[in-house]
């Protein structure tokens, strides 16, 4: 092992917050897939797990220890989130604190989720087929209504108050809107679809049209358009094959990639990256922690698989990412998977599958 690290690469160090539920589950397969890419094809692997969850919280008081996520910036070369969210914390004070503390504190202003069905047997819809669903959605992931500013006022009386604001910055509206446009440049993708509620949320709204119709500009290779949130999710079903990006805000963002990931097999299949270009980013599956399955062996693993084989790719390690996302492709069409998509195997088992697929 020394003498493979020393010949072959430095270290690079991932840091890995298995979460609450399912997400410690699903992590566990993540790492073991990592793991076999390594030993296989060494690139330095070097897992640092963390405990951050709700059962810490609740033993020690303690969501992020302060100097956590600078820590993270500058030592670790990525970081790997499960899931979070727990019945004893109703409040998810550890969850805002460790995933949107994440997303916020790293300035991880671009949620990449992309919406790809990887097999026909698990395409929902009616007279299409995988091949159909191929799209990327990129959810702003610093702003809008998650900021949490707002407030409850004359708590618990008949004249409460609720407060939630919705921001957006002109700086946080371009660079999302402007990222969209360049990966699909990057990627020889012809239409950037912007969807918003303009029509009723006037403000936020008239300045994303704004900073849409600007950026839109400096790409005139790429067609843009635009679509109501409502709109965009009901074309989503009667056609995806429409889409090729589609930028949102936050709140939108969060909401139309629970039904892309339908559209993909489930919330078991839909893999996500959390990313500031040039920074270190976080990666993490779509789905949440599942209460129900935490520990029993019915989660689907490959959305972590496919988070993991995203994280892959943005090291530099297409390759390896390209054979991880084949192997999951391979397990999903022999029903080598878990019950949500037709299988019959434990968690543990697919994450296995998709090791001994593993083409390297
Ligand atoms: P969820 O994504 O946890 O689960 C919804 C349903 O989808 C599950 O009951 C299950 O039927 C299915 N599902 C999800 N992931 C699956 C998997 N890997 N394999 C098989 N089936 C899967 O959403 P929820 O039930 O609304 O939320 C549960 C908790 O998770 C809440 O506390 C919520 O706030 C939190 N949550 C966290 C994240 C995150 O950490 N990123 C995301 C979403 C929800
Ligand atoms: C997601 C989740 C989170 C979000 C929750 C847990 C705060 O639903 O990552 O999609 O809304 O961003
Ligand atoms: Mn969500």
């Amino acid at each position: 092992m020394v003498i493979r690290s020393v010949l072959h690469c430095a270290a690079v160090k991932i840091a890995i917050v298995p979460g609450d539920g399912i997400g410690v589950d699903v992590t566990k397969e993540a790492l073991k897939v990592l793991e076999a890419v390594e030993r296989r094809r060494p690139f330095g692997f070097e897992p640092v797990s963390f405990p951050w969850s709700a059962d810490h919280y609740l033993k020690t008081g303690e969501t992020v220890p302060a100097g956590a996520f600078e820590d993270f910036s500058r030592n670790y070369a990525a970081i790997f989130m499960g899931a979070f969210g727990d019945p004893r914390v109703p409040d998810m004070k550890h969850a805002a604190d460790i995933l949107l503390g994440a997303r916020f504190q790293l300035d991880l202003y671009v949620n990449y989720r992309p919406v790809r069905c990887l097999d026909d047997r698990i395409c929902p819809l009616k007279g299409f087929g995988a091949a159909d669903v191929d799209f990327v959605v990129f959810r702003e992931n610093t702003e809008g209504s998650y900021v949490g500013a707002g407030g409850i006022f004359k708590k618990g009386t008949a004249d409460e108050v609720a407060l939630q604001e919705d921001i957006s910055t002109r700086k946080g509206v371009e660079r999302i809107i402007r990222h969209a446009f360049e990966f699909a440049r990057a990627r020889g993708r012809k239409r950037v679809v912007m969807s918003d509620k303009s029509n009723a949320m006037r403000f936020v709204g008239d300045l994303w049209q704004r900073c849409f119709a600007l950026v839109a500009k400096e790409f005139p290779d790429i067609e843009a358009s635009h679509l109501f949130i409502d709109a965009l999710c009901m074309q989503m079903v009667k056609d995806p094959r429409q889409f090729g990006v589609i930028v949102t805000n936050n709140m939108f963002g969060d909401i139309a990639t629970d039904l892309g990931a339908a559209l993909q097999g489930g919330l078991g299949m839909a893999a996500s990256g959390n990313l500031h270009p040039g920074r270190v980013s976080m990666f993490e599956p779509v789905h949440g922690s599942a209460p129900k399955y935490a520990g029993t062996g019915k989660a689907n693993p490959f959305g972590a698989i496919l988070t993991a084989a995203l994280m892959l790719e943005h090291l530099g390690r297409a390759g390896e990412a390209a054979a991880v996302e084949r192997a999951v492709g391979q397990c999903v069409a022999a029903k080598l998977c878990t019950q949500d998509i037709g299988g019959s195997l434990s968690t543990g088992q697919a994450g296995n599958a998709v090791v001994e697929r593993l083409d390297l």
